[in-house]
């Protein structure tokens, strides 16, 4: 058998980053090359290094991007490394490529001292392999049986409404299980990488005071909630960004990711269904971790991960 050289590392070069949204465009054939666009080449949180690469002489045939983030989980914060578009070309596939760059990845996030993985997968039996467990998430299927127009909501506007929307983020989110620690650096570039609706991007203002948000992207017969969050536990300002976002765009259906404790906030309104899904994994890379920290991430429909964060 000829021989290969294999190299793992980093990419160096935009150049290469451009290479990697070539592989993912082929090794998912139903995703829209944009969405690899958007991921790879617009979050500037992003080191080049840390989308990391598999050569086969000199030609990038495998990767795995490292997102390096940091999560709530209650009081603490906690630097984690989120794993994506983890991709190898279609002739390369079956030779261990991708499970060498996993590895690589999970090496590379430990030395930058985080403390923990996460994914979202289909394919969780070959995660396991690496040390990840799934963790039970919720979602709900929401029907708004009728929208409404109210005066208080408007377009989110970011020269105006920035630093409200961060306010109301870190008052509702900090504390919670999952959710990401955001400074403005990572919001400016969420809305390069985020493929929301535009248009859905709602908040809500009583007596000149911005009091809750939410960003939402429309599928076919349905609308995907990707975030909300409103002040001083006032479950009415969710609710009326719902009936307005039914409103405008004549849909009645809404799916979200929903913890237990957040169930409160719509139960009292509309209806809706439950279904489990499991697609999201965690792997502890740090023993010092402490117990009630992983026992926290790894109870059921308890991890709060805005998909507008997903990677
Ligand atoms: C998944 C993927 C990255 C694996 O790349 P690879 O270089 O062939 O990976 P490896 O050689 O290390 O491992 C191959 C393993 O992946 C498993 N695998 C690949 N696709 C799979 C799928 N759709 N469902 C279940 N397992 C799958 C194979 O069964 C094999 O398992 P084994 O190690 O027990 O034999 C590659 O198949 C790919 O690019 N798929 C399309 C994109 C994708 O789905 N990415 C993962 C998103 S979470």
């Amino acid at each position: 058998m000829k021989d290969v050289s294999v190299e793992i590392r980093g990419c160096n070069s935009k150049a290469e980053l451009i290479e990697v949204v070539d592989l993912c465009d082929a090794a998912f054939p139903k995703t829209p090359r944009e969405y690899f666009e958007r991921h790879v080449l617009k979050d500037k949180t992003l080191d080049e290094k840390d989308t990391r690469v598999l050569l086969i002489d000199g030609k990038i045939v495998s990767s795995v991007q490292v997102f390096p983030r940091t999560i709530y989980v209650q009081k603490e914060k906690i630097k984690i490394g989120g794993i994506g578009n983890v991709a190898t070309l279609p002739t390369e596939r079956g030779k261990g490529y991708a499970g060498l760059l996993i590895k690589d990845s999970l090496d590379y996030i430990i030395k930058k001292g985080y403390t923990l993985s996460m994914l979202t997968t289909s394919i969780n039996n070959y995660y396991e392999k690496f040390g990840f467990q799934t963790i039970l998430r919720t979602i709900a299927n929401i029907n708004c049986n009728e929208g409404k127009n109210h005066k208080e909501i408007s377009q989110f506007d970011k020269t105006n409404d920035l630093k409200n929307i961060i306010n109301i983020y870190n008052g509702f989110n900090s504390g919670k299980i999952g959710t990401i620690v955001r400074d403005e650096k990572y919001w400016l570039s969420q809305f390069e990488f985020s493929g929301e609706d535009k248009d859905l991007f709602l908040i809500y203002e009583s007596k000149g005071e911005a009091m809750g948000f939410i960003r939402a992207q429309r599928k076919d017969n349905y609308i995907t909630i990707l975030e909300y969050a409103f002040n001083d536990n006032n479950t009415l300002v969710f609710a009326k960004l719902i009936e307005e976002l039914s409103y405008m765009t004549d849909i009645n259906e809404f799916k979200l990711f929903l913890t237990k404790e957040e169930e409160e906030n719509i139960n009292r309104r509309f209806s809706f269904s439950l279904k489990d899904e499991k697609d999201f994994m965690i792997c502890f890379l740090d023993n010092s971790l402490s117990m009630k920290i992983k026992n926290e991430l790894l109870k059921d429909r308890n991890l709060n991960f805005w998909q507008s964060d997903f990677f």
